[in-house]
């Protein structure tokens, strides 16, 4: 198929820490399977990263590790469109019309923008708030029909529909309506420390989250750390059992095993040989990545071509879009 007969994807990761097994469930792993039949837009979010207090240099590092690690995890720059969205000024530029297409109490009833305000409230800058408009921007630029993400983000995404769905209507046909897709198994991983919570590259708690970094000694030492319960029974029971059903999940999305076929295997053991084969399923899975990612990110000069074609092919695409919509809403073209 035609590149551009292929449905348009559009995803991304903010390089605010390392990838975390979460984003690879929730995201990445089904951003690889879908390479070979869609036309996939997939970003470094750094823009979105601002948001929070980092220091220049640990962001410039963050970075250039989350491109590494994209490439290392199979994506493929001849086969999609890879990218720093900094590098694209469309979509800075495109937020800002978009803002002005969305209500203030819309955006005040994000999830996520309250529950940041609240674990950071010394830093609830404009940027935070104005989020989830960068993401609509990010998505409708390049007319995506799907936007693979995790459980977390599908209130974005539908938010991004609605904006699109009320320019169209305001101004006349322009953007493709976006919707979520998100992973059958995975869509949300827990911490291994507080299971009730999201895996969060930026926890404080290193041993709640691992990172797609971490070393085998280190993987296999927090899943033997991981919080469970006093039942010794392996099943799926998220109500009761968040711990182990969290193990599970990783377990099928890492092992590539429905939840329902893990929970038979491990049915007649323990605990420990339970976590024992977790933390091995991720060593496994872990291991060539890890090997990949050690030559991508020594390759400086070929991280560098990836993101100059990627930004060139992103422009262009997103461009088309930006002056539909700058004649749409009335500016004078320049001349
Ligand atoms: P971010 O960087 O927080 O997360 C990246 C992706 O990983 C998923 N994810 C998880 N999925 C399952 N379990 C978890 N514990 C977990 N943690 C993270 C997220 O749902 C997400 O899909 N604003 C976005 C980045 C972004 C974006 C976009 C995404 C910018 N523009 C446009 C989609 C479309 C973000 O901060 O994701």
């Amino acid at each position: 198929m035609q590149t551009s007969d292929k449905k348009v994807i559009f995803s991304a990761v903010k390089p605010t820490g390392a990838l975390t097994l979460g984003s690879y469930a929730g995201a990445l792993k089904n951003w690889i399977a879908m390479q070979d039949d869609y036309n996939c837009y997939y970003c470094v979010a750094d823009l979105h990263s601002i948001t929070v207090r980092l220091s220049p240099a640990d962001f410039r590092r963050n970075t250039s590790e989350m491109l590494a690690m994209y490439l290392a995890l199979g994506i493929r720059p001849e086969k999609c469109t890879l990218f720093l969205q900094s590098h694209v000024s469309a979509h800075a530029e495109l937020a800002w019309v978009l803002n002005c297409n969305t209500l203030f109490g819309e955006a005040r009833r994000m999830t996520q923008f309250k529950e940041k305000s609240k674990r950071d409230p010394e830093n609830v800058n404009v940027g935070l708030f104005d989020y989830p408009v960068l993401m609509a921007a990010d998505i409708l630029l390049y007319q995506a029909e799907i936007v693979p993400v995790g459980e977390d983000q599908k209130q974005h995404v539908e938010l991004a529909r609605n904006i699109a769905q009320r320019f169209n209507s305001r101004y006349s046909p322009t953007f493709v309506l976006p919707e979520p897709v998100l992973p059958r198994s995975g869509a949300k991983i827990y911490g291994l420390q507080d299971p009730v919570k999201k895996m969060s590259k930026s926890n404080d708690n290193p041993n709640d989250c691992v990172y797609l970094s971490d070393d085998a000694d280190t993987v296999m030492r927090k899943f033997k750390a991981a919080v469970t319960d006093s039942d010794a029974r392996v099943a799926y029971d998220k109500a009761n059992k968040p711990g182990i059903s969290n193990l599970l999940t990783i377990y099928s999305v890492f092992a590539d095993v429905p939840v329902s076929a893990a929970e038979k295997q491990f049915a007649d053991g323990g605990y420990a040989r339970f976590k024992q084969c977790v933390g091995e399923a991720v060593v496994e899975f872990l291991r060539p990545v890890q090997a990949e990612y050690r030559k991508i990110a020594a390759d400086k000069a070929y991280l560098q071509s990836v993101l100059k074609t990627g930004a060139e092919k992103a422009a262009y695409a997103a461009r088309k879009t930006l002056s539909k919509v700058y004649r749409k809403v009335g500016f004078l073209e320049k001349a």
